[in-house]
């Protein structure tokens, strides 16, 4: 059998297996069970977060015999049966009563016109066909006003599902013609638990703490999540992991800059310690590492810091424990003021680099003028985790 990438593998064939989006998903549902099914729809969101997903898995309950011929079934299953003709034909992808149209690369008028003609023609079998028009905002306007008049009154038989990751580029006219959707980012603890089925399914083996750093990496897209899955498990077997993936594995393929050098960071500050700064500023020229990711992920780690001191909870900083506890711990180095100057001078050192050419200099400067923007910010006794005033002597440079 030939090898099949992850995310296609374990892409959802019901609706209860589409994570995170269940207002998306219920709502469908609902309309299914009480005959209510509209003839345009738009599933706006992120790149892989399941719009493709759900448009087949609706397409196939549309058309189940079962859901059709059984109302108990359809009451309380509401899902397709996965059995019935129609369904294993649209598991194998041979139905008719579906067609994918990628709006990217078959934009123009005439695309639109030959699809207007397709339209006309009900299914031979079944009930409904669906037309999931992907990318939909790359039809030029020409394209988007051929299709309106089909959209206005659509054979009985015809639904349309637009697919787009960028709403706002969708005509007022088409959009208020189609019931909207819009699909979330999908929270880190349902991909990390998505990644564990697949990882359990696959029989490998995988600490919690890599599976949470590939979610975070992938920010909310379950494909990306799948996709770097397959590279790290790929990535494993040839380092001879016997199959398992440990966090070292991980943070090693996807080049990650440790935690420890963005505490490695503000311990600097917190303890005025320039020397312990170059260290660090070393540790990211030598590695090789990117000057601007340091930064993005710096701004991130300040981030953390501001966040645990307003909730005086670690509760929405994504890391493992142990980490969790080290911010818990460090947030009381700094007032939320000093850490806010901080993240608005990296903000704009971000800008500045990239106009530089003696970036790497700059960086180390930039990150030694840390401790002094810290230390000079007044003391300002209302606020929470106010340090004692320490003395000044900072070197110059
Ligand atoms: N909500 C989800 N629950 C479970 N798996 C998902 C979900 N979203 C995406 N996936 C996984 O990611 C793969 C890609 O999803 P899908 O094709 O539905 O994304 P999409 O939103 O259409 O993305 P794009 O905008 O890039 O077309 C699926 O095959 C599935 O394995
Ligand atoms: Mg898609
Ligand atoms: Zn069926």
């Amino acid at each position: 059998m030939s090898y099949q990438v992850i995310a296609r593998k374990y892409r959802p064939a019901k609706f209860a297996d589409i994570t995170a989006q269940e207002h998306v998903t219920r709502t469908i549902q609902n309309s299914l069970r009480m005959g209510r099914v509209g003839h345009g729809y738009i599933f706006s969101g992120l790149r892989g977060v399941g719009k493709t997903t759900a448009a087949r898995v609706f397409a196939k309950a549309l058309n189940c015999q079962k859901m059709m011929e059984d109302p108990e079934y359809l009451k309380n299953v509401t899902e397709p049966c996965g059995e019935c003709e129609s369904c294993r034909d649209f598991d194998a992808g041979t139905s008719f009563n579906i067609a994918e149209f990628d709006a990217a690369s078959n934009n123009s008028v005439d695309d639109i016109r030959t699809l207007r003609e397709n339209v006309r023609y009900g299914p031979q079998k079944g009930k409904y066909r669906v037309y999931i028009i992907d990318e939909v905002h790359m039809l030029s306007i020409a394209a988007f006003n051929a299709f309106l008049k089909t959209l206005e009154e659509p054979p009985p038989h015809a639904i349309f599902i637009f697919a787009t990751t960028e709403l706002h580029k969708i005509p007022a006219t088409i959009a208020s013609r189609c019931q909207r959707f819009n699909f979330k980012r999908i929270p880190l603890e349902d991909i990390q638990s998505q990644l564990q089925l697949i990882c359990d399914a696959e029989h490998i083996t995988v600490d919690a703490d890599a599976l949470q750093l590939i979610g975070r990496k992938a920010q909310g897209s379950m494909r990306d999540a799948q996709s770097i899955l397959d590279q790290v498990i790929a990535f494993s077997a040839e380092n001879d992991h016997e199959g398992s993936i440990s966090y070292e594995g991980v943070a090693e393929l996807l080049n990650y800059i440790d935690d420890e050098q963005m505490f490695a960071v503000t311990d600097a500050v917190a303890e005025h310690n320039p020397s312990k700064m170059l260290d660090v500023a070393q540790f990211v020229i030598r590695n090789g590492y990117d000057e601007q990711d340091f930064l993005e992920k710096l701004i991130e780690h300040l981030r953390n810091l501001l966040v645990v001191q307003n909730l005086s909870s670690t509760r929405l900083v994504e890391r493992p424990d142990a980490i969790r506890e080290r911010y818990q711990h460090d947030a009381g180095n700094f007032s939320p003021l000093s850490v806010m100057q901080m993240v608005d001078f990296l903000l704009l050192t971000q800008k500045e680099l990239k106009f530089q050419f003696e970036y790497q200099f700059r960086f180390e400067l930039a990150l030694l003028k840390l401790i002094d923007i810290v230390h000079a910010v007044p003391a300002a006794p209302q606020l929470p985790y106010q340090q004692p005033q320490k003395k000044k002597h900072l070197t110059s440079h």
